[in-house]
């Protein structure tokens, strides 16, 4: 039972020719923007880890590490973020069951970075993340901030913080589930094993603002360099042959330079991956596509602001922005998990979130982010029997199902993690 070592390095993920390496497992987990929960202050967590050699599969043993979290967790006041702590839970459970112990810490970023520090994303919150393994975020904004100035807007410390882990390649899986077809606003046939991944580059289009002749202007450049392309292209090659070997470039090379560098780029580094089918799209059709026959995708890459905004599509097409996950990948450190809605300030502190994204997102950061496939497996087959016995929260409800909160579909997720333990004992 629980037999533990120190901290190591324990996992190198091979990722387009580039190794990820990481050392033990900690967390930074911010859920930052009040998401799908609330919050007027956030706060983040990150946790370290030690990895046990073995665990107890006893239930009760699971339980009580669960609860010494919360014992460590911060005062209420803090409006404990209703998304993070359900995936925050499910992350605790099937660590013990795969031997690994995680040390959370939470940091504020965001909207509650603000309150608390003024800025969207404090040093002390930029250097924890850095000294973290893997980085689990909620999200970041609310209305309170909506007009502030730029560098004051809580998605500034989004920004800033992907910037500074240096995470260029956002992977956004939008699978439709047998159980949520019927959720989904497209017809059945067309949205029924719609299985895709947008791989997003992380780093273009940084907005660059220049006033000229005193009258106010606003503008964007897209800069992309040749490594910039180059390095998403291979993230998009390796991730395509590991799917089903079909790549989509979309871009706008009939008008915008950066595109048309982009395509020349993709389609010199294709010669180098003759297993992948590549094909180029422009983005207005693409964005058609999508809707009107969203099985001819396999993966897809795209610049930033076009990944951007497909992939919100395409999470429409599974049911709900509320189920969708995602990872950031750099080089090398700590990647970013975090789901790809906002913060749902409308919802937010009413229990009627949908919390499984960011479980999922905490599904990625074990198989992504620490290479911890099995209990990243854990957590997925979860989530498929939680729907699977009918628990609904609101955004994929049908007639029918079992209507619950996000807490109760918490519940019910460490059910199901916990019942395929049993089953299997
Ligand atoms: C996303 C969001 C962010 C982005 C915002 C909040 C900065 O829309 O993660 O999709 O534009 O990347
Ligand atoms: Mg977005």
């Amino acid at each position: 039972m629980a037999a533990q070592t120190e901290p190591q390095p324990i996992w190198k993920l091979r990722l387009n020719g580039v190794v990820l390496g990481l050392h033990s497992h900690s967390l930074l987990s911010d859920n930052g923007g009040f998401s799908a929960t609330q919050l007027q202050t956030v706060q983040t967590f990150i946790s370290t880890s030690k990895i046990h050699l073995q665990v107890s599969p006893f239930p009760l043993l699971r339980r009580r590490s669960i609860e010494k979290l919360y014992r460590h967790s911060p005062p209420r006041r803090w409006h404990w973020p209703e998304v993070i702590s359900v995936a925050k839970n499910a992350l605790q459970l099937v660590a013990s069951q795969e031997g690994i112990e995680f040390k959370f810490k939470e940091m504020p970023v965001g909207g509650a970075a603000l309150d608390l520090n003024g800025v969207p994303l404090p040093e002390e919150t930029l250097s924890a993340a850095k000294d973290s393994d893997a980085v689990l975020l909620g999200a970041i904004g609310g209305y309170k901030w909506d007009n502030n100035e730029k560098h004051f807007k809580p998605e500034t410390g989004l920004l800033q913080l992907r910037a500074g882990l240096k995470v260029f390649a956002n992977l956004r899986p939008a699978t439709v589930l047998p159980q949520l077809v019927d959720a989904s606003t497209l017809k059945k046939e067309v949205a029924d094993g719609v299985d895709l991944m947008v791989v997003r580059e992380l780093t273009g289009a940084k907005g660059f603002g220049t006033n000229e002749n005193g009258e106010e202007i606003g503008f964007n450049t897209e800069v992309y360099a040749t490594h910039e392309i180059d390095r998403i292209a291979r993230v998009a090659f390796e991730t395509a042959k590991k799917r089903r070997g079909k790549l989509c470039s979309v871009d706008k090379a009939n008008v915008l330079e950066a595109s048309m560098l982009w395509r020349k780029r993709v389609t010199e580094l294709a010669s180098e991956y003759p297993d992948v089918e590549l094909s180029h799209m422009y983005v207005d059709n693409a964005a058609m596509q999508l809707i009107r026959n969203p099985k001819q995708f396999d993966t897809i890459v795209t610049n930033n602001i076009f990944g951007d905004i497909l992939s919100d599509e395409a999470s429409m097409i599974t049911g709900s922005i509320g189920m969708l996950a995602s990872a950031s990948l750099g080089e090398s450190g700590p990647g970013l998990f975090e789901p790809i809605h906002g913060s749902a300030p409308d919802i937010a502190g009413q229990d009627k979130a949908n919390p499984l994204a960011t479980v999922l997102s905490a599904a990625m950061l074990l198989k992504y982010g620490l290479g911890e496939e099995k209990a990243a497996q854990r957590i997925e087959a979860a989530v498929l029997d939680t729907l699977d016995r009918g628990f609904r929260t609101g955004d994929i409800y049908s007639a029918g199902l079992k209507l619950v909160g996000c807490k109760e579909m918490g519940e019910e997720v460490l059910k199901s993690i916990d019942s395929k333990v049993a089953a299997a004992l």
